[in-house]
């Protein structure tokens, strides 16, 4: 019945599953050249979101599951919203983890933030002081000029390698033409100053973008394939100065529902509403980061996190994981302090003025 599942929310590990998903539709297809290449390992830093005991199901209901495979399938961003702590972001880091698809490439949002920030960065200045420094090192003495003026153009000798001063920043490596998709997560795109969203959206619809310095280079002789730095450290090749994508990245999106995005890019978003994690899901997640049977020692902060949230204060659950840590160490010494310890790091967090 659910076979078309690629992502099945099993937690363990199924790298083989990404390769039964369907060709794309046409009108999502897209034709950059693959670059062969070792996916870059799965970080720590997914690792620490999903706890050290991953292979325990984080267990997602039926409609998390069918909204995520619409979004592999469709080759269209997945706007996960909800209440601080419900696992949107961590979702990005189970999806990778799942399907084999490595490092997730991170692209934090913050009001300053800017498209060209999320493709890539060129140090223009470090790239004219080497250019300097190479240039007294050739013309030696009071006379040589201050500058990479005169006859001597920026970008000559050692620093003729403009690939050296690029680097492509989280969006821009997600869409270098890699053979499987690479996982993106756009986190809090609700911060975002109001031209972001639409900006990305063009990217996104375009699935390429241009980087004109090295558009500029590219007639020029060995300016045509020019390598750059990716956000996973790796150098690449960009060839005429266009980097367009092959497999479509998962891209998921955050928001805390701060704001209201524009109808353009909802229409070609793929929408999920995560619902703070109770129950089965919060017991799997407690078990994910303490071990088997966690959850059923630590019923008493279980029903105490779940339990006040019928005031509609928003209680993450971070602050249930930081509790049962911290009880685990403090009870040793302390017993009768497990209450008390509980109560202060369990409180009621109003985001929304914040
Ligand atoms: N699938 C999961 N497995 C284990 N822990 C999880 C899972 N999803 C969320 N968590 C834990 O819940 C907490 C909140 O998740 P997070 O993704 O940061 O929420 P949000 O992005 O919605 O604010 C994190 O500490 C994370 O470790
Ligand atoms: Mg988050």
């Amino acid at each position: 019945m659910d076979d078309w599942l690629i992502y099945r929310g099993v937690g363990a590990p199924d790298p083989q599953r990404i390769r039964a998903l369907p060709p794309p539709p046409p009108w999502r297809a897209f034709s950059g050249e693959p670059l062969p290449g070792p996916v870059p390992p799965i970080d720590a830093s997914s690792l620490r979101r999903l706890g050290a005991r991953v292979g325990a199901p984080p267990a997602q209901d039926s409609r998390t599951l069918e909204l995520i495979n619409a979004a592999l399938y469709l080759r269209r961003p997945l706007l996960v919203t909800g209440e601080p702590g419900s696992g949107k972001s961590t979702l990005a880091h189970s999806v990778a983890h799942e399907l084999g698809l490595g490092r997730v490439l991170q692209w934090p949002v913050v009001s300053r933030t800017e498209l060209k920030d999320g493709l890539y960065t060129y140090d223009a200045i470090g790239r004219l002081q080497d250019a300097q420094l190479a240039d007294r090192r050739h013309h030696p003495g009071p006379t040589s000029p201050a500058g990479p003026t005169g006859d001597t153009p920026p970008g000559s000798g050692e620093s003729d390698d403009i690939g050296r001063y690029i680097r492509l920043g989280p969006l821009g490596t997600a869409l270098l033409p890699a053979e499987l998709p690479r996982v993106l997560l756009i986190d809090e795109l609700d911060k975002s100053d109001i031209d972001l969203p639409n900006d990305l959206l063009n990217v996104v619809e375009e699935g390429e973008f241009a980087l004109p310095e090295l558009e500029r280079a590219a007639d020029r002789p060995g300016g045509h394939e020019v390598r750059v730095l990716t956000d996973d450290g790796r150098r690449v090749p960009v060839r005429g100065g266009r980097i367009r994508c092959h497999a479509f990245p998962f891209i998921l999106m955050t928001s805390n529902g701060e704001r209201d995005f524009p109808a353009p890019l909802l229409r070609r978003c793929i929408h999920l509403h995560l619902d703070p994690p109770r129950d089965e899901r919060l017991a799997a997640m407690v078990q994910a980061h303490f071990g088997t049977g966690a959850d059923e020692r630590n019923l008493d902060l279980i029903g105490r996190f779940t339990s006040e949230d019928g005031d509609g204060e928003l209680r993450p659950t971070d602050q249930l994981l930081n509790a049962i840590y911290l009880t685990q160490h403090t009870v040793r010494t302390e017993p009768g302090r497990r209450e008390e310890i509980a109560g202060l790091l369990m409180r009621p967090l109003d985001t929304r003025r914040s």
